[in-house]
């Protein structure tokens, strides 16, 4: 790959190469291709222009089932950050009742366009419409809707090339590229804090979507590694599934690993860690190699009774094995208070400790740590 490029006023650096994307859309393709290989209709492939044109063209070359090719333009970004708003300037080049539909889509990050679209498609009698994204940022992704294929998770970074554009520039390069910050440019640490159940992930969610931060929840990068079956994952399954902690070192390596990876943020959102005296200072080691430091902590303090309560309520919703057992839940709590707890001392004597209510409606809770991270 190239080294830096200029488009408009801004530089960008390579982050995925043209083969490692290729690599991606194989595999993306093999999946659609098992799920429509015994099909007796002829479903639509939709191009959403102009970002997924050279996506749909990689797919279309892959795919081998009868389709036909529809086209719309819509358009909910101008510059570098999200509208929220969707607008329909260019309409379906086709009808769509009684056909399945397979949107093709460059990337999707809050889900507002891509949703809305299904929903119109749906309400223009589409039989059944499944989204296929080449890119998505879980980090910013906030909608219930299950997006059917993905070819590659990304952070919340802003990116050009491959059908991607800044200001309609970038669109034809092969490879991907990532906005370059100023190297003057201090990164934002912000911890959040809090017993389990507390509402770390649930804020974390609206967190790194007000201020452009990537969220790094080490019990979430745990369970993944569990899902995947890796040799990490199996040794840190019967740790969580006990309310234990993992050892230090696996997940220092973790966060190491994203600060040196993930690019195109303002900062990091760390939720869930550091959770040991050790692993906090650990992570000022870590920062201070690199000349930066920890921002603020944000601590969200809720009772006892109802850290039970939430993550009961949420066993049945996400089946996460350790919420399971009203027994292991407990043992987290007590996990929390032994060797969680003592962090607070630490970051009051650092001068970094702010601690808000965690009682109160999501929105209220929201508020409040708005309120105080506004203020950094
Ligand atoms: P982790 O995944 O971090 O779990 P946790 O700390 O126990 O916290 P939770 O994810 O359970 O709670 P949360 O604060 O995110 O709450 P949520 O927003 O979901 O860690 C799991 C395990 O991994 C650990 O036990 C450990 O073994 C290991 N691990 C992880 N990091 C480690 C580290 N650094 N070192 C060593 N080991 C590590 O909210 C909970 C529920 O309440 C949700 O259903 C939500 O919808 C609801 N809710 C949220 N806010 C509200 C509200 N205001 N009102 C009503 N309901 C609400
Ligand atoms: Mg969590």
């Amino acid at each position: 790959m190239d080294n830096k490029i200029k488009l408009h006023d801004k530089f960008f650096k390579p982050f995925i190469s043209y083969a490692e994307m290729e690599e991606a859309i194989d595999r993306l393709a093999d999946r659609v291709n098992a799920d429509f290989r015994d099909s007796d209709d002829v479903p639509i492939f939709l191009c959403v222009l102009n970002g997924a044109i050279m996506f749909t063209a990689a797919m279309m070359k892959r795919l081998n089932f009868k389709a036909e090719l529809v086209s719309i333009k819509l358009s909910s970004y101008q510059g570098t950050a999200s509208t929220g708003t969707v607008l329909i300037p260019i309409g379906l080049t086709a009808p769509v009742e009684g056909r399945r539909v397979i949107i093709f889509e460059d990337i999707v990050d809050t889900g507002n366009t891509i949703v809305a679209l299904k929903e119109m498609l749906l309400s223009k009698g589409a039989r059944e419409v499944r989204i296929c994204t080449m890119l998505l940022k879980p980090d910013v992704y906030k909608k219930d809707e299950r997006l059917d294929y993905v070819g590659k998770e990304i952070p919340n970074a802003f990116i050009v090339g491959y059908g991607l554009d800044y200001d309609e520039l970038g669109r034809n390069l092969p490879d991907i590229y990532v906005l370059d910050e100023p190297k003057d440019k201090h990164m934002k640490y912000y911890i959040l804090f809090g017993p389990p159940g507390a509402g770390k992930g649930t804020q974390a969610t609206a967190m790194v979507e007000k201020y452009n931060l990537h969220h790094i929840s080490t019990g979430a990068l745990l369970r993944k590694e569990i899902a995947a079956g890796t040799e990490l994952g199996l040794k840190a399954k019967s740790l969580i599934e006990a309310g234990s902690l993992v050892p230090d070192e696996v997940v220092e390596g973790m966060i190491e690993s994203e600060f040196k990876t993930v690019t195109g943020v303002d900062g990091f959102l760390l939720d869930g860690f550091p959770r040991t005296i050790a692993q906090a200072e650990a992570l000022d080691a870590i920062l201070e190699r690199n000349g930066e430091k920890v921002t603020s902590i944000v601590s969200i303090m809720i009772p006892d009774g109802m850290i039970i309560e939430r993550i009961s309520k949420r066993a049945a919703i996400e089946g996460r094995a350790d919420d399971a057992d009203v027994s292991v839940i407990k043992n987290r709590i007590d996990t929390y208070h032994n060797q969680t707890e003592p962090l607070i001392d630490y970051y009051k004597k650092a001068g970094t400790y702010n601690e808000i209510d965690g009682v109160g409606t999501i929105e209220e809770v929201r508020d409040r740590i708005f309120g105080l991270v506004d203020k950094f």
